[in-house]
């Protein structure tokens, strides 16, 4: 890796990790998820690093892609499980990081295995080591507690302007033999459930992506990509467009944009079961004999 780029993922790393401990307090009862997100997402800002994707508040079975709407007015309880996943870039160098809060006081012990399996898929990242085994640690490690790990989410290496390139990171022994490489970054994200272990997409998206720009008569859906155009990619929330264009005339353009295929969207996805879920991940860079946390 370039020296400057593993600079570039230090930095991001460095500033990931900070606001990351700096935002749990925001994470108690009654506090409003869409605070929640604005407040971390404008951290991150003014940390003068970019947002790699919007801020995500997961509660309870919802597992992943949530971001709260603009005007959504979704409140954590003290009956809830609350996971945060934040994404910081310096110069499209990615630092993804998350971790869950018990206000039920119900799941300490799947939170403890949940870590536990983060920290043992670390310790067996290193140049040569299959994926598969790193699955099969996350995946004995939840079983042991009693939990199961999301089958159908993985871990994925990172690039610049790309969060989900490459190698995925199982949470579960998969049939190939792919094997992570010196200069790697990867993000490493198990989840745990006392559920069926496998989420399942809702209808509702709030988070998109610019794939390629069409052509359209839609004056705000031309706005739009200019808008997300130097995101180069990665992911916006479309409660960041609803402050520049009135709700009704954003939908029509989004869908404009979805079904031209100018965008895709990244819908909410939820434990089969309504399991209750929890999620730990670190963006780790693959050296010589093992990995560097960047989001420590
Ligand atoms: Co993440």
């Amino acid at each position: 890796m370039e020296p400057k780029e593993l600079e570039s993922y230090r930095k991001a790393g460095k500033i990931a990790s900070e606001i990351r401990e700096w935002s749990r307090e925001l994470v108690k009862n009654n506090a409003k998820a869409l605070d929640i997100a604005e407040k971390i997402e404008a951290k991150i800002i003014e940390a003068g690093a970019g947002i790699a994707f919007p801020v995500n508040v997961c509660i309870n079975d919802v597992t992943a892609h949530y971001s709260p709407k603009y005007n959504d007015e979704l409140k954590l309880t003290k009956e809830d499980v609350v996971s945060v996943d934040l994404g910081v870039h310096m110069d499209g160098f990615i630092a993804d990081t998350a971790y869950t809060v018990d206000l039920s006081k119900k799941y300490k012990d799947m939170l403890a295995a949940n870590m536990e399996a983060l920290e043992g898929a670390i310790e067996l990242v290193k140049p040569g080591a299959l994926v598969s085994d790193i699955g099969k640690s996350i995946q004995d490690t939840l079983t042991a507690a009693g939990y199961r790990p999301i089958e159908n989410l993985t871990g994925h290496e990172v690039k610049q302007y790309d969060l989900h390139a490459g190698l995925s990171i199982p949470s579960i022994p998969v049939p190939h033999n792919l094997k992570v490489q010196e200069g790697m970054a990867l993000a490493i994200e198990p989840f745990a459930t006392d559920g069926y272990g496998r989420v399942i997409e809702s209808k509702h998206a709030e988070i998109f992506s610019l794939v390629a720009p069409k052509p359209t008569r839609n004056r705000d859906a031309r706005a739009i990509i200019e808008e997300v155009i130097d995101r180069q990619g990665l992911p916006f929330a479309e409660r960041w467009l609803a402050k520049k264009i009135p709700p009704l005339r954003l939908d029509l353009a989004m869908r404009d944009l979805l079904g031209n295929g100018t965008l895709r969207a990244y819908p909410t996805l939820h434990e089969k079961e309504n399991g209750v879920v929890s999620q730990f991940e670190h963006t780790v860079i693959v050296t010589k004999d093992g990995c560097e946390v960047t989001t420590k």
